[in-house]
């Protein structure tokens, strides 16, 4: 008569075994902590005229002060609307800086805070900074940071016009905002 295999181990006890080590073998792989969001809004761009949003208020004495000329520096006041349309209903303001700052008066330093009045996150805000590549049809920045929901804010924002309107300077650029929280 064969004697009958012989283990220390009772079946359950293996089953734990087996559980346990498959769980470290789990916790050693790393594990996404941080979750992306992403946001669409509108910055409704006026140019010219009585309405402009965006303003020349510096630059390099006897030269024209315009988005090509290496020196200009604009202050922005546009409105942020949910939906490419100007009549959107309007979440907040994109107020801040732009400089013209590569010599060629190909890329322009972006300094922008979303300020959001309205909606969800009203009181909040978002911070972007960098460099916006004129002659790209995407363009990327960075959120460098933000206030109330946003603190510790960051991520990117890809920026690409969807409209333009040059008899009234009308400018329509989405900005898809995706963050890590
Ligand atoms: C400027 O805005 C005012 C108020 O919204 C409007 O009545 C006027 O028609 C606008 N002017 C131009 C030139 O768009
Ligand atoms: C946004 O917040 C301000 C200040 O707290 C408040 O006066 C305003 O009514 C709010 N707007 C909306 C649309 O919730």
């Amino acid at each position: 008569m064969a004697a009958a295999v012989s283990t220390p181990f009772s079946i359950p006890m293996l089953m734990i075994l087996f559980i346990t080590l498959v769980y470290q073998a789990y916790a050693q792989i790393p594990q996404p902590t941080d979750r992306e969001t992403t946001y669409v809004f509108y910055l409704q761009d006026i140019t010219r005229g009585p309405n402009a949003t965006v303003a020349a208020v510096a630059g390099i004495k006897g030269r024209n002060w315009n988005f090509n000329t290496f020196g200009s520096v604009f202050v922005v006041d546009d409105p942020v609307t949910m939906g490419p349309s100007p009549g959107s209903t309007m979440v907040g303001r994109a107020q801040g800086l732009l400089v013209v700052s590569s010599r060629d008066g190909a890329y322009v330093n972006v300094v922008l805070s979303i300020v959001f009045n309205s909606w969800q996150f009203n009181g909040s805000t978002l911070e972007l900074q960098g460099i916006n590549r004129q002659n790209d049809n995407v363009r990327t920045v960075s959120v460098v940071s933000g206030s109330g929901q946003f603190r510790f804010a960051r991520g990117y924002a890809t920026l690409q016009t969807v409209a333009y309107d040059p008899p009234t300077a009308r400018s329509t650029v989405r900005f898809t905002i995706t963050l890590r929280t």
